[in-house]
């Protein structure tokens, strides 16, 4: 097996990011997300992310970026009931599967249609990884601007075993190969520990906890201090 160079994020695109996939194709892509969520640690990464912000106090709002199905914050607020789940997404496609409890809004996260500190929490996953390296720092400026108290960031860690895992693995788990192929470039573009720490300080967030999550996931979390 031939192993990729993966000292550097790859700069190659997703097949659903670059469009003109055929409808069934990207139906059959989302479902194999929410499968990667139920099977490959989706919904756990998320719920251990966000639960403990969600314990502080009652009722919060949360903005999900790049929410896809929004199958993980639906899941959270079956066992939260005191949530108010925002999802945005850039593609509307994306969003027909988005639960009913989930308001859903079509968006950029450059151009957000919220104003600053709207929200109590703003997480993604697996978003962050969709952005080239030099807009990453600037999305995350953004995020930051529209939470009051915290930002949550899940992602992928690249590495040699995961991408190995995937290539084994994928093509028998999948539905699509559209999944197979993003699946991949997703490892490729996805983040090393330095790599998300550094992307935090340069967007002038406070220093991120950054964590390894099972199975070779990242997370980083930045926290409100000032009122
Ligand atoms: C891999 S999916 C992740 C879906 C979901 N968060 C999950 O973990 O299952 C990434 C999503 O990010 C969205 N996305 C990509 N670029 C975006 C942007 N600039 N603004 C908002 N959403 C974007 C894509 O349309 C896609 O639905």
């Amino acid at each position: 097996m031939k192993f990729p160079d993966l000292r550097e994020r790859s700069r190659e695109p997703e097949l659903l990011d670059l469009g003109g996939v055929p409808e069934a194709e990207v139906e059959a892509s989302l479902a194999d997300i929410r499968f990667v969520n139920t099977w490959l640690g989706g919904h756990r990464t998320f719920e251990r992310l966000l639960r403990p912000l969600l314990r502080a106090d009652g009722a919060i709002s949360l903005l999900d970026v790049g929410c896809g199905s929004a199958d993980l914050p639906a899941r959270l607020l079956e066992r939260h009931g005191q949530l108010r789940v925002v999802g945005l997404d850039l593609k509307p496609t994306h969003l027909r599967h988005t639960p009913p409890q989930v308001r859903r809004v079509a968006g950029d996260v450059f151009a957000p249609p919220f104003a600053e500190r709207s929200f109590d929490v703003v997480a993604c996953s697996l978003f962050l990884h969709h952005l080239d390296s030099a807009d990453v720092s600037r999305a995350l400026g953004g995020l930051w601007r529209l939470a009051r108290r915290a930002l949550v960031v899940n992602d992928l860690r690249r590495a040699q075993v995961p991408h190995a895992f995937a290539r084994l693995v994928f093509p028998r788990l999948f539905r699509s190969p559209v999944s197979v192929h993003d699946g991949l470039v997703s490892i490729r573009r996805s983040f090393t520990p330095r790599e998300l720490r550094a992307a935090f300080v340069d967007a002038g967030l406070p220093e991120p906890e950054v964590r390894r999550v099972f199975p070779y996931r990242l997370a980083a979390l930045a926290v409100r201090r000032e009122p």
